[in-house]
């Protein structure tokens, strides 16, 4: 069993084949934390581990002890009480205006599987015997408070998934400030913090800095998870490598505004604090209540970086992911936006889809503009019924004869936006997120509608009903293309305001619900201005999301390899657009577009009418080669290679579960002269296997392959080349297979 309780020591000791959690009770009651990392033998008392020392200028709850100091102690779950003068894990306002808490352990039960978490995604069981779900009961008296922190530890994945809840038993109601979904007290703070950051267009990219002193934090505070930050981050020490040494992952399963942070004290220690920002949160929990905190997880690996992600991707796919679409290869698809635009017309989608199938593509997905005077983006949002004029035979009809084809359809649906230009508008300006007697920013020429009013998501449930009825679509692309703003909701009163951004992201999931609940069958495709809302959360709803809007093949091999730190292949939304490329103005070969793009869901986007004969014929082999290969590529094992991040090549690869088959993306955007000689060594081949390589004269072992390397060298600039099919933005794909 992977929990045990030492009752001698009040020692709880979670741990599977690869890792250990630890922690004990301290003598006032407080849970504290001894270990967390490679696994360590099961015994009764790991005590020495608690480090207990008088230091000057301490604070200490007892007269008789001085070595006896919260703010030195390592901490499951943190409040300002006793002084700890690190950032707590919860705050509580109460009446007489005191913020300090004091969570004394109760009392605990074990049980088999994983408790799912009401009205929020999380990761779960299929079979009960194959985690151990801990639930620690703390007590205040003085608030009559209960405290629940919820760990779980599954047998065979390296990860410990952590959440809280609390329950008011009081008379009175009392403001939660701050509550957070983990803590985690490392010994040392020898580490370098990697986050995924970036911008609009160019989203999770890789920073790494080394810990310093004071507290360093990624966080969001726009009502989404954001371009700008995901809500992971990774210790890992300095000499940790792709391949080897240690790395913790903390990730956090919500949508919204969060906080990620490390906060390093001075003897060096390293806190490590995780879930929802306290800065636009303010809970009143009323007697009888019950707040439950998102979850948090928590992945160590001594095996490097590639181990520590491959233990993210299976469990986000196997145990995050739900539904018809959780195992099942991608349709590959053809989406309307770069393509046409806002430009639809019946005819020419028609054409569009007729070509796209000629292709071999298999969903046909139509983007914005499909609706009623939606022309640009400043109208019509929050008013999901097809405008006549360009679709004269309504969604139904072009659904049906665009099934008729062989194909399947996807539509293209903002539900959380309303324009003020919009009948929706007219109708409710008070469903708009906005602040009495202030004005309204607009963000893309849009408001944000009130989703923490459930009369607002379910009137947009029924919008959707009405468009989705008809049983013709296969596929959502939900998108969201503003941060929130002016954030108050007319339907909540005063004291409630500042829960408006988690019931905001809440009607968010309850929508995504509503909509699964009544078909099933419906991939979703999340999206946020491109990838602002590729976070866990998500996940759990649509098993894929649109990664970036960029979808020039140079870039995206930065987003999708930062990407790839966290999220599986088979959730990363990837297209190949047209040339010159539509957000950077570059050329690259088409090889190269579907190369960087065949890492990923892969589709088109773009107008496939205009394609030429030769580009025809090229696309279809690559989808050809898509069919064939998808399945590995989405749900095997990945390996970064290169990183794009340091230096100028990139590359990575896949292996088939039985590691008979490997796929490699090589890529090196830049033609150099004269250029260096190069090998590539593989990972996760079998070292005894005999691998076929696509485009090479001989077989060659795993063994061989993963020492010495795949030979990769450019001569294309060397004096016996003339460098005629080399060039800038080279691609590579080598398909090994083992020789049976
Ligand atoms: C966002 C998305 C795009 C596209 C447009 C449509 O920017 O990220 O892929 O759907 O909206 O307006």
């Amino acid at each position: 069993m992977p929990v045990h309780f030492h009752e001698s020591t009040k020692t709880f000791h979670l741990f599977n084949g690869k890792i250990s959690y630890i922690f004990t009770i301290a003598k006032n009651g407080m849970p504290v934390q001894l270990y967390y990392g490679k696994r360590l033998p099961d015994k009764e008392d790991y005590s020495y581990l608690l480090e207990l020392y008088a230091r000057p200028m301490s604070v200490n709850p007892y007269f008789d002890d001085k070595t006896f100091a919260v703010e030195h102690i390592r901490q499951e779950y943190p409040s300002p009480f006793a002084g700890d003068m690190r950032t707590p894990s919860i705050v509580a306002a109460q009446n007489n205006g005191s913020r300090i808490v004091e969570f004394v352990y109760d009392h605990f039960e074990i049980k088999n599987g994983k408790p799912a978490l009401k009205n929020l995604p999380a990761c779960y069981c299929i079979d009960e015997k194959e985690a151990q779900t801990l639930y620690l009961y703390l007590k205040d008296e003085v608030l009559n408070t209960w405290l629940c922190l919820i760990y779980t530890i599954y047998e065979n994945r390296n990860v410990i998934c952590r959440s809280a809840n609390i329950t008011n038993y009081s008379k009175e109601t009392f403001v939660l400030e701050s509550m957070l979904s983990a803590n985690v007290d490392l010994p040392d703070d020898d580490y370098e913090m990697l986050t995924l950051a970036g911008a609009w267009a160019r989203e999770r990219n890789i920073e790494c800095h080394k810990l310093h002193p004071g507290i360093q934090s990624v966080y969001s505070l726009r009502g989404h998870s954001s371009h700008n930050f995901n809500p992971f981050l990774c210790l890992k020490r300095k000499e940790t490598t792709e391949n080897t040494g240690e790395a913790y992952g903390f990730s956090l399963v919500y949508s919204g505004n969060f906080q990620a942070l490390a906060d390093v004290d001075t003897y060096h220690t390293t806190r490590v604090a995780i879930g929802i920002h306290p800065a636009s949160f303010r809970w009143p929990l009323k007697p009888e209540e019950t707040f439950q905190t998102p979850e948090a997880l928590l992945v160590y690996s001594d095996l490097g970086l590639n181990d520590m992600s491959q233990t993210f991707h299976s469990l986000f796919r196997e145990r995050l992911c739900r539904g018809f679409w959780k195992d099942r290869v991608r349709p590959i698809l053809l989406n309307s936006w770069e393509g046409v635009y806002f430009d639809i017309q019946e005819n020419k989608i028609l054409e569009m889809a007729q070509k796209s199938k000629e292709l071999g593509v298999e969903l046909f997905v139509l983007d914005d503009g499909w609706f009623k005077n939606r022309n640009d983006d400043t109208s019509s949002l929050g008013d999901w019924s097809a405008d006549l004029t360009k679709l004269p035979h309504g969604i139904e009809g072009l659904a049906e004869k665009i099934n008729e084809m062989g194909l399947e359809f996807g539509l293209w649906f903002e539900p959380e936006m309303i324009s003020k230009n919009s009948d929706l508008y007219k109708e409710h300006p008070e469903w708009v997120l906005h602040t009495p007697n202030r004005n309204i920013s607009v963000g893309r020429n849009q408001y944000v509608l009130d989703f923490s009013n459930p009369e607002v998501v379910d009137a947009i449930f029924k919008q959707m009903k009405k468009v989705l009825d008809c049983n013709r679509i296969a596929y959502i692309k939900w998108d969201m293309n503003r941060s929130l703003s002016e954030v108050y909701s007319s339907y909540w009163p005063q004291e409630e305001q500042g829960t408006i951004y988690h019931r905001f992201i809440l009607g968010v999931y309850s929508l995504y619900e509503k909509l699964i609940e009544a078909y099933p069958h419906i991939l979703f495709e999340s999206c946020a201005a491109g990838g602002a809302r590729f976070d866990p959360g998500m996940l759990y709803y649509a098993p894929q999301a649109w990664t970036s809007d960029d979808t020039d093949a140079v870039e995206r091999l930065k987003i999708q390899y930062g990407t790839s730190m966290l999220y599986p292949i088979s959730s990363m939304g990837s297209h190949v657009s047209a040339a010159p490329n539509h957000q950077l103005h570059r050329n690259t070969p088409l090889n190269t577009r579907a190369n960087v793009a065949y890492f990923g869901t892969f589709g088109y986007e773009l107008d496939p009418c205009k394609l030429s004969d030769e580009e025809s014929i090229q696309i279809k082999e690559q989808i050809q080669w898509m069919k064939k290969y998808r399945k590995l590529i989405q749900f095997g094992t990945f390996y970064r290679l290169k990183s794009p991040f340091i230096g100028k090549e990139t590359a990575w690869m896949i292996v088939s579960d039985d590691k008979k088959t490997a796929i490699i993306g090589y890529y090196r955007p830049l033609q150099e002269i004269n250029s260096v000689y190069r090998r590539l060594k593989l990972q996760g081949l079998d070292p005894s296997f005999e691998y076929n390589i696509s485009s090479a004269d001989r077989p060659l072992f795993g063994q061989e392959l993963m020492n010495a390397g795949l030979v990769i060298s450019d001569y294309s600039a060397s004096e016996n080349n003339d460098g005629s099919n080399e060039g800038d933005y080279l691609s590579r794909i080598y398909v090994l297979n083992a020789v049976s």
